[in-house]
């Protein structure tokens, strides 16, 4: 779990006071973390997942902290209708979507040689045509409301393209298209469409699963901060892409990761 509110010196954006946003993958890792910055903004969080009992959690330490419990839904986001319908659902019970966050991927690794193709469209399904179709079904409560924030999880990883992930950095140089096309198709809409780039973030799953120490010790090589970046340093960034203070930026790329060398 992230304790957001530890990081009490941040700043405080009266813009997102009551603003409706929507975030998928908002159970654990980065998404609890946007989950928790939002809702710590006075933000109406509404959020989709498919760990449930991940979910439950974060919204039972949300509450114990003091802020309003999180709508949420058990969603598959490579069920379209079932993710559009979700969308419909958060819009009735918190009011048209302002702010949109794909966040949800799988970032399961494969020897490429071994891919199938169930495998390829699979690791789209999950990682790339949602994004798409979670920002079309937005569009027309945002024009509604007269503007909107659509922010993109993409991942550095495109700009590197580590082993054994060829599905999953396919999808997330996808998602910088498409956050550019839409940024294009929606701006008249005063809608805007942005890409975060995180490095690699020290979530409880990414420590377990593949950042050991040693891996720690060579990344602190390769980057100029030599800190551990935190699930909140993302959606710190988040918050600023969606908050007023950011009216006049879209169609960008923000990398987040300490810093290359
Ligand atoms: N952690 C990193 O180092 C890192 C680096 C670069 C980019 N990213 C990106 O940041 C985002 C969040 O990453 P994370 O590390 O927190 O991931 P994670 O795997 O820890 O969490 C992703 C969340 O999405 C949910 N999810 C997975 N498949 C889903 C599906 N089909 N439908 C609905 N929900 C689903 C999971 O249950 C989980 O709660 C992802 O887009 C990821 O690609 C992460």
């Amino acid at each position: 779990m992230y304790s957001y509110s530890a990081h009490s010196g941040y700043t405080r954006y009266p813009s997102l006071q009551d603003r409706s946003v929507f975030i998928t993958g908002g159970a654990t890792g980065i998404g609890a973390a946007l989950v928790e910055a939002f809702a710590a903004q006075g933000a109406k969080v509404a959020f989709v997942d498919i760990d449930e009992p991940g979910a439950q959690a974060l919204c039972e330490e949300l509450m114990a902290k003091g802020y309003v419990r999180p709508w949420f839904k058990v969603c598959d986001v490579s069920d379209i209708s079932a993710l559009q319908r979700s969308i419909v659902e958060a819009q009735q019970a918190q009011g048209d979507i302002q702010v949109l966050i794909n966040n949800a991927a799988n970032d399961q690794r494969f020897d490429t040689q071994s891919v199938t193709e169930a495998d390829w469209h699979r690791g789209l399904a999950v990682n790339l045509h949602p994004v798409f179709f979670a920002a079309q079904a937005v569009q027309p409560m945002m024009a509604a409301q007269g503007g909107g924030s659509i922010i993109n999880i993409s991942s550095i990883n495109v700009q590197f393209g580590p082993p054994r992930l060829a599905s999953y950095i396919t999808a997330k140089a996808g998602i910088l298209g498409i956050s550019k096309a839409l940024a294009t198709d929606y701006g008249p809409d005063n809608i805007r469409v942005n890409s975060i780039l995180p490095g690699w973030v020290a979530t409880p799953k990414q420590l377990e699963k593949w950042l050991s120490e040693d891996e720690e010790k060579e990344l602190m090589k390769r980057v100029c901060l030599k800190k551990r970046l935190g699930a909140h340093d993302v959606a710190n960034l988040a918050l600023f892409l969606a908050a007023d203070d950011s009216a006049m930026i879209t169609s960008q790329e923000f990398i987040v990761d300490g810093g290359r060398i």
